[in-house]
């Protein structure tokens, strides 16, 4: 007993710092940013997402970590437990299993891509991906989409699962197991060990595709625009006339919860094993420059540029269009053909970080379910991994087998991935801001910091984030509800994957019913709302 509760400590506070910026920096780091970015027009998404970082992302971080580590003192690990004391009673506590929900859903196609990740690594380290430079760009894009389908299994259901074509499921059998003995291992001996050499080596990495891409020069003399310079001001340059478009602001706060990892429940998780005087203050804002720098300073000016140069506006918008993973997966290895002898190994470095980068967040998608269990059934940490492994499994074979289209991912992503952590994050502002109170957060938050967050951050979570997320939370519905419940009426694919969705809730929240009944009967003052100090 006391070997476990050894495994469910930090190990210093620069360890933290690292596991929680290895949450954040992602594939939506990489991917999604410069996707989202892309779609909506280069430099007009960098103003709204700066404030979406300002007014949202970092207060509401700042919340997450407070609540947290609170609930942590209090005796608790799992959103739900912690999200019952932040709001004062039983209807939290089921709302809370949202925290749960959204880390363990959204890992089973998270660990998909991750794959996929890994998978391409190999076959850059081995030879490439079959695309000719020589051959006209329209047969070089042709080869790499082709590519990009075979791995994934996009073009048919069950595809990974036929005998000539199981890469992708042995590959994917390999990063799970990598995950799971990780997260088995413990908080400080797995999540932090790993973390403290993943991400300076995804510095490293990142930094060596960085230079290359920022020495291409004009690699294509017939288009003397397409050049590094032009290609950062695609990317840097603000279009103050595109801030009137409400769809760039709705797409610029999704990106930010999403790549911070706030409103996930995994912070709030992460947190709880901290102690009463461990800084919060600073290690939340460094973990979040930290996400910023590869969010901003790398993903984007990766991506955008390299695929700017080679594509122009008009071909990198096009790259986009059918979703984030073009210019990551298809784009880039395209890209990496050009670089000549060199093109190989800068492509395995790039999805090897991409891989370093997934798996970080991915463990921080494991733990909360696998805290849930132990917490809430009660259950010993080997069991207890064994039954987040088996749900873990089982979502993500659902994703590999409907394959096809990318539908039941994007499902997935859509309900979990965007709109429940709209959702999350408003329950979380709120039970922090207007139920605790804010001035009961803002002592509690300064227990041990080693800054003092302005006065103004703390006007901002009471005041401005909380109305600022429900505007933008009607503004997601409004615009993306009628065209969501037409997909699902017409797909099966995404009427199952919201059939795993309800059946994981339902699972969850008869745990939330379990570990009630375990706390009562232990002593845990839950019925008389745990008191405050
Ligand atoms: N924050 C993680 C990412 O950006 C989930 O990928």
């Amino acid at each position: 007993m006391a070997g476990e509760k050894k495994l469910d400590e930090w190990g210093t506070r620069f360890g933290v710092i690292l596991a929680v910026a290895g949450s954040a920096v992602g594939l939506g780091n990489f991917l999604r940013f410069p996707g989202q970015a892309a779609q909506n027009g280069g430099g007009a998404f960098i103003s709204p997402y700066f404030c979406a970082l300002i007014f949202l992302g970092i207060p509401i971080g700042w919340a997450e970590w407070t609540m947290g580590r609170y609930g942590g003192r209090k005796g608790f690990r799992s959103a739900p437990a912690i999200m019952g004391i932040f709001g004062r009673g039983s209807a939290a506590r089921y709302v809370g299993s949202i925290g749960v929900l959204i880390p363990v859903a959204v890992s089973f196609y998270y660990t998909f891509v991750e794959t996929w990740c890994l998978g391409y690594c190999w076959h850059f380290l081995t030879g490439g991906i079959g695309v000719n430079p020589q051959a006209a760009i329209a047969e070089q894009t042709g080869a790499s989409r082709a590519f990009f389908a075979e791995s994934t299994g996009f073009g048919a259901d069950g595809a990974l699962f036929r005998l000539h074509n199981l890469e992708t499921l042995l590959f994917f059998m390999i990063v799970f197991s990598i995950n799971i003995s990780l997260v088995y291992r413990g908080i400080s001996k797995g999540i932090e060990k790993f973390c403290s050499w993943a991400m300076p080596s995804m510095a490293v990495c990142a930094l060596i595709v960085l230079i290359r891409v920022l020495t291409l020069g004009t690699p294509d003399p017939a288009h003397p625009d397409q050049n590094v310079v032009n290609g950062l001001g695609y990317m840097w340059n603000p279009n103050f006339s595109a801030l009137g478009n409400f769809r760039t602001w709705l797409a610029a706060a999704g990106q930010v919860f999403f790549t911070l990892s706030v409103g996930f429940g995994v912070i709030i998780n992460y947190a709880s094993y901290l102690r009463k005087k461990d800084d919060i203050a600073l290690s939340g804002l460094t973990a979040s420059a930290t996400n910023e720098v590869f969010e901003v300073g790398f993903g984007g000016m990766i991506t955008l540029t390299a695929a700017f140069i080679f594509l122009g506006v008009t071909g990198t918008t096009e790259a986009v269009s059918t979703g984030n993973f073009g210019l990551g997966f298809q784009t880039l290895p395209v890209v990496f053909a050009h670089m000549g002898s060199l093109g190989n190994l800068v492509g395995a470095v790039w999805f090897f970080m991409l891989f370093l980068a997934a798996i970080t967040s991915s463990l921080s998608m494991y733990q909360p379910a696998l805290a849930f269990s132990q917490e809430a059934l009660g259950l010993s940490r080997k069991p207890a991994t064994a039954a987040m492994a088996g749900l873990c499994i089982v979502g993500s074979f659902g994703v590999m087998w409907f394959s096809k289209g990318g539908v039941f991912l994007d499902t997935i992503d859509f309900w979990v991935g965007s709109f429940l952590i709209f959702v999350m994050a408003a329950l979380q502002i709120i039970f922090f801001s207007w139920i605790f109170g804010i001035e009961r957060g803002r002592k509690e938050a300064h227990n041990g910091a080693l800054i003092r967050i302005p006065d103004v951050m703390w006007f901002v979570m009471r005041y401005v984030a909380p109305p600022y997320l429900i505007v933008v939370f009607i503004g997601f519905c409004v615009q993306n509800m009628k065209s969501s419940a037409q997909l699902i009426a017409a797909s099966t694919a995404a009427k199952l994957a919201l059939g795993l969705i309800a059946l994981t809730t339902a699972a969850l929240l008869a745990g939330v019913r379990i570990g009630e009944k375990r706390w009562r009967a232990a002593g845990l003052d839950i019925d008389d709302k745990i008191p405050l100090d």
